[in-house]
């Protein structure tokens, strides 16, 4: 790079490079392909969470005109291999569908009505008749607590222990305890799961998939049915939102995919809105169990056992203990995880997994020790500020949590606030604010991108991942459209093909860091590639000239009055097109990430690392309104300052974050998966009954992204995600601003009605 080059694109408010075919309805997902021939899939999920299945009986869905084959464990030839389920292996649940009559948790399929028609299909499936035989189960964490039938397994490489937070918890005048709970929360794309499967014979096959990691669908099909990876073309260019759901393969793939085997036609599968609260995963439910030693308005230890759910075949941890032990600098911490077996089904990451649900007891508790001391919550925090990484003691890669604070508090008016309950009031509505601190890991993956130039000046971008809606597509054509001095609508970005460049999965906030640092890599190699044509070619007005001192911008090299346009330079080498493809190590990893990426897995590096500790911060301030009478809580205001390293996108940063917000509004006030504990089935399994936020439910929100402090620790480009971090915290900056409001401790969410009238 030199200091002319263009930097026109990286930071600006651009708006996202694929709205237009989104809008026009150009953009295909993956249920919109139309093949010929294509075949349509009903599947059938167990109504019972544990048990067998007694009786199956399909011959009344045969008779339904256009039904080609009822599909179930008694079919013939569905033995499957082995398959891992994540993170040792790329599958959601270890759990195969239809090798055995026996269930194992609700929703798992138990029959795929495969027909010329959906019609025929969902008249069909209606026919299948379906026994049982129930075993006792626990489809709840608070039944599986009371009661275990299952397994509670502790996970010693999750826990974290420093100082000696137990003798000083003995010996301290003043201990606090506190429980707070968090319920199941299932992800609700606007797109649902949906799988086309397209054989070409028996070994090879495209997969049509909404994904957020291609890879997944290739181990999985690779494993499970024999086929070598590289056999299954995953194409996924448009995913309707995923947030942890869409990132593993789920058995729904596999059935399809036999099924379009055994039939020698396409087969299309879409899951219903009901089956997406239990065949793709969900947020496990969770509790935390604090003690906190207060030494004045110090807190001297703090420890946390915390339990939390999971399925009942693979060990998925939420994991609530990231951002508590890492956020405050207590030099005595203790962090336990016992994780806690139920039938409902395999849990999975949901957006900000662990740090979502473990930020709201941490920063509620934080809120009640403040009061406790006797000091201002967001004062309080201040003193607890960490300089270092209290878990690792290593410095930060970069850390601005003390100018978010001020940001946020300066632009939310927080000087104003009166620190009793119900001091605060607008005629009778009481008005309660209340903050938190947002923190969220950097998780970073060895990724690969190919940049080309045509001789017409088009620019392509090319990488295997994937864009779930957070604006992939545009910020890889923003860095691209820089690095190569050019305009972005001449940059065409190439995702969701599997034949692409590999990445791992987009989650974690990690696919601007990661990727982008190899879409940069990949056009920053391509434009010296083209400088060294230049400065060894006669005819180029930069012939000999030492190419740090040559610019890009405007489409041509410059060196001060001389001037050389990239297309003139291929032109002139006869070429009408020039190809440079690059290849990334993630900070804080090596070639282990690399050589992973490339043999089909994750490529991915965890947080804390080798020289630093990497995560973004944000500080959230809350404003709600309380109507004194009902007790119904409304968030009027909110203000979130973040920092995510170096901007790429105003616009989509700030949706991302503005998205983590509201989704914090969720959790505090709506979400909750309501099992029946008696079936185990989710009770609101669709979107009237399971209550998120609409727009009416949301005030003022405003996200600032701090600019100017981009963090090269992290990434090349000095950018860390910003999809996740917005939720953390959020949820506990309203229960705060329901006490403040109210004087109501709320340590459970969600917080309804009848726990503000009790
Ligand atoms: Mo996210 S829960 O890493 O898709």
């Amino acid at each position: 790079m030199s200091a002319g080059d263009q930097k026109k694109y990286v930071g600006a408010r651009v708006s996202r490079v694929d709205g237009p075919a989104k809008v026009r309805g150009e953009a295909t997902f993956a249920a919109e392909h139309d093949l010929p021939g294509l075949l349509h899939a009903v599947l059938i999920s167990a109504a019972c969470a544990h048990g067998r299945v007694s009786r199956l009986d399909t011959a009344a869905a045969r008779q339904v005109p256009g039904v080609l084959d009822v599909f179930s464990h008694q079919s013939d030839g569905w033995k499957m291999g082995k398959v891992g389920g994540y993170p040792r292996g790329p599958a959601g649940t270890s759990l195969l569908p239809f090798q055995g009559p026996e269930i194992s948790y609700r929703g798992e399929p138990v029959a795929l009505v495969v027909a010329q028609t959906l019609e025929a299909a969902r008249h069909a499936a209606l026919l299948v008749e379906i026994e049982y035989d129930r075993r006792p189960h626990h489809a709840t964490l608070q039944a599986a607590l009371d009661g275990p039938l299952l397994a509670r397994k502790p996970l010693p490489p999750l826990g974290h222990s420093r100082g000696k937070p137990g003798r000083i918890l003995k010996h301290a005048p003043n201990v606090i305890e506190r429980t707070y709970d968090t319920p199941a929360q299932h992800h609700n794309p606007m797109e649902m799961h949906a799988v086309i499967a397209d054989w070409d014979g028996d070994e090879r096959v495209t997969i049509y998939e909404p994904t957020q990691w291609m890879q997944s669908a290739q181990g999985t099909l690779a494993a499970a049915l024999g086929l070598e990876p590289e056999d299954v073309h995953v194409v996924s260019p448009f995913v309707g939102g995923g947030f942890g759901s869409k990132a593993t393969s789920w058995p729904h793939l596999l059935v399809t995919a036999l099924a379009a085997r055994v039939l020698r036609r396409p087969v299309k599968l879409v899951l219903t809105r009901a089956q997406m609260f239990a065949a793709v995963g969900y947020r496990a439910a969770t509790r935390s169990e604090y003690r906190a030693a207060l030494d004045g308005p110090q807190i001297s230890a703090l420890e946390l056992h915390a339990h939390t759910q999971t399925g009942p075949a693979d060990l998925f941890p939420e994991q609530v203990g990231m951002i508590p032990k890492m956020l405050y600098a207590t030099e005595h911490m203790e962090f336990k995880q016992t994780l806690v077996q139920t039938h409902a089904g395999p849990n999975i990451m949901m957006r900000a997994p662990g740090e979502a649900s473990g930020s709201f007891g941490l920063e509620v508790l934080m809120d009640e020790l403040a009061a406790e001391a006797g000091l201002d919550p967001l004062e309080f925090r201040r003193r607890h500020h960490a300089d270092t990484d209290p878990e690792s003691g290593k410095p930060f890669s970069s850390k601005h949590l003390l100018e978010c604070y001020d940001r946020a508090a300066g632009a939310f008016g927080w000087e104003r606030r009166t620190p009793e309950p119900g001091s605060m009031k607008d005629g009778d509505t009481l008005i309660g604010w209340g903050m938190a601190t947002a923190a969220y890991p950097v998780y970073a993956s060895a990724a690969t991108a190919r940049a080309r130039l045509h001789a017409d000046g088009r620019v392509d971008v090319e990488a295997g991942s994937h864009d779930i809606g957070t604006g992939t597509y545009s910020i890889l054509a923003q860095i691209a459209a820089d690095a190569l001095g050019t305009d972005l609508d001449r940059v065409t970005v190439k995702l969701g093909d599997s034949r692409l460049p590999k990445n791992g999965y987009s989650g974690g906030s990690r696919t601007a860091g990661s990727v982008g640092s190899a879409v940069l890599a990949a056009a920053q190699g391509l434009r010296q590639e083209l400088t060294d044509l230049a400065v060894n070619d006669p005819l180029s007005p930069l012939h000999g000239l030492a190419p740090i001192d040559i610019e890009v911008r405007g489409g041509a090299l410059h060196a001060g009055t001389l001037r050389d346009p990239l297309t003139d330079i291929l032109t002139r080498a006869g070429r009408d097109q020039h190809e440079t493809y690059r290849e990334i190590i993630p900070s804080g990893g090596g070639q282990k990430e690399l050589d992973a990426l490339k043999q089909g897995q994750d490529g991915m590096i965890e947080a804390v690392t080798d020289t630093h500790a990497r995560y973004s911060f944000g500080a959230v301030f809350v404003e709600v309104r309380v109507d004194p009478d009902f007790m119904t809580p409304r968030v009027s205001r909110i203000v979130g300052a973040f920092d995510i390293g170096q901007v790429l996108n105003a616009k989509t940063a700030e949706s991302q974050l503005i998205g983590g917000l509201i989704w914090g509004v969720s959790a505090a006030l709506h979400e909750q998966g309501e099992t029946d504990p008696a079936t185990g089935l989710v009770l609101n399994a669709n979107l009237a009954d399971y209550h998120i936020p609409v727009n009416a439910d949301i005030g003022e929100v405003r996200a600032i992204a701090l600019n100017g402090h981009p963090d090269f620790h992290t990434s090349a480009l000095g950018a860390r995600g910003a999809g996740e971090l917005g939720i953390v915290g959020t949820a506990a900056a309203i229960a705060n601003a329901i006490h403040h409001a109210t004087g109501k401790r709320i340590r459970s969410t969600p917080i309804t009605v009848d726990k503000l009238l009790g």
